[in-house]
């Protein structure tokens, strides 16, 4: 048996991939060899999606099919007994708690949710990704006391998030902001809840049970879950002024700074600075740049104290924020995105599976002697 390794897996290399490559030094990122500089640039949220499960850049032809798929109402659309589940939901329940048991509860309405094979697995990610959008807009108009807004099969995915979510058309900067924003949280190797996602697809369970199981890991703060922490650090910070004295005392204090660091990036996450561009544009068209000056601020003094860089959640709040969605909508917007790296893993998991199981070095006592509770 192996030694032990270093604590989290740091540096395991578990398997082979196909579908995602880090360079940690270079601080590069790359979907099936696509740089995602030259993604966000010339390619598309729907395009991504496509490129993540075939592997390949589609034609003309497959993207129109895919994209008419994706769109397609019969795929976005919930199940009419899925709005009365959420409907009995408790109104306090978090959008994350949601999302992870909208999905399960999707499975049940899955004619495909058994089937393994990958044109059911792709019949299936084709809804649960469209799907998706909708269960997280639904939501927000049920807590807020409103009825849901039908998916427009006209408009893009991103778009028609934003308009199910607002009842309003975006404009096209929030468009391609959000489409952006989608391509960049789209995959990125086998990070925890990708991870998830594997180790749940590798005993052959199905599509929808390796995706709830993603959808928890993602919950968590030292993952998905940082870009909302990140936000509710601005709002604590309230001002640009406030943000260097702010940001000093807590690392004096020895404060984890969500939306910095990072287990596997060395130098700045590549996403970070197209996430900052987006929240720039956006706070400049809504006339408030507040929270990119304040994140600017916490960012020099974070990176020059503790030589640790920006990551993908540092800035993808306060784009968001500045497209009125509301700050615990955030990770759900990460999943929502995630959801086709999970999916093109699953597919890979699913054509060449071997069970994941790794060992414990076992540290606890051996030969114990079993004794009676009367003598305890
Ligand atoms: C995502 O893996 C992925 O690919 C994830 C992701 C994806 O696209 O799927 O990129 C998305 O999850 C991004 C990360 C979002 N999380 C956060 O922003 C939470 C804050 N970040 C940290 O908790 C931390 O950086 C992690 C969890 C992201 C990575 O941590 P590691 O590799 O386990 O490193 P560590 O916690 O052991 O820290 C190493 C050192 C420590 O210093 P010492 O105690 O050894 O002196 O760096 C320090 C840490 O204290 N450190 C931080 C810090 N991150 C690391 N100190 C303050 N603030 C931080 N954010």
């Amino acid at each position: 048996m192996s030694t032990v390794g270093k604590a989290g897996l740091e540096d395991v290399v578990v398997s082979t991939s196909d579908i995602c490559f880090i360079d940690g030094r270079e601080g590069r990122l790359l979907y099936r060899g696509f740089d995602i500089d030259d993604l966000v640039e010339q390619s598309s949220f729907e395009e991504v999606v496509f490129l993540l499960w075939q592997g390949h850049l589609p034609t003309r032809k497959e993207l129109d099919a895919h994209v008419k798929a994706i769109r397609a109402t019969a795929n976005r659309k919930l199940p009419p007994k899925m709005i009365a589940i959420l409907r009995a939901l408790p109104r306090k329940t978090t959008p994350m708690e949601v999302v992870r048991t909208g999905v399960s509860a999707l499975s049940a309405f899955d004619p495909d949710a058994a089937d393994n094979s990958r044109d059911a697995s792709i019949r299936k990610a084709m809804r649960v990704t469209a799907q998706l959008p909708t269960l997280v807009a639904a939501w927000e108009r049920i807590r807020r006391g409103k009825a849901p807004i039908a998916p427009n099969p006209k408009l893009s995915t991103a778009a028609n998030f934003l308009y199910m979510m607002t009842g309003k058309k975006p404009t096209p900067l929030a468009e391609q902001t959000f489409d952006v924003a989608l391509t960049l949280h789209a995959d990125h190797e086998f990070n925890a809840s990708t991870f998830a996602a594997r180790v749940t697809a590798a005993t052959l369970s199905d599509l929808h049970s390796a995706i709830v199981a993603a959808i928890g890991a993602l919950k968590g703060p030292l993952h998905g879950g940082a870009n909302e922490q990140v936000m509710l650090m601005v709002e604590k910070i309230g001002s640009p002024e406030r943000a260097e004295s702010f940001i000093k005392k807590a690392l004096a204090e020895k404060a984890r700074i969500m939306g910095f660091g990072h287990r596997v990036y060395r130098v700045e996450d590549p996403r970070a600075k197209h996430l900052r561009r987006l929240a720039s544009e956006l706070g400049q068209q809504v006339g408030d740049m507040s929270a990119v000056r304040i994140l600017d601020t916490v960012g020099r003094e974070v990176t020059a104290e503790k030589k640790i860089y920006p990551n993908v959640d540092l800035y993808s709040g306060a784009a968001y924020a500045a497209m009125g969605i509301p700050t615990d909508q955030f990770t759900p917007i990460f999943a929502m995105s995630r959801v086709a790296g999970w999916i093109a893993h699953v597919l890979e998991q699913h054509a060449n599976n071997r069970l994941i199981r790794p060992r414990s070095e076992y540290t606890g006592p051996t030969r114990a002697t079993y004794v009676p509770i009367e003598q305890r």
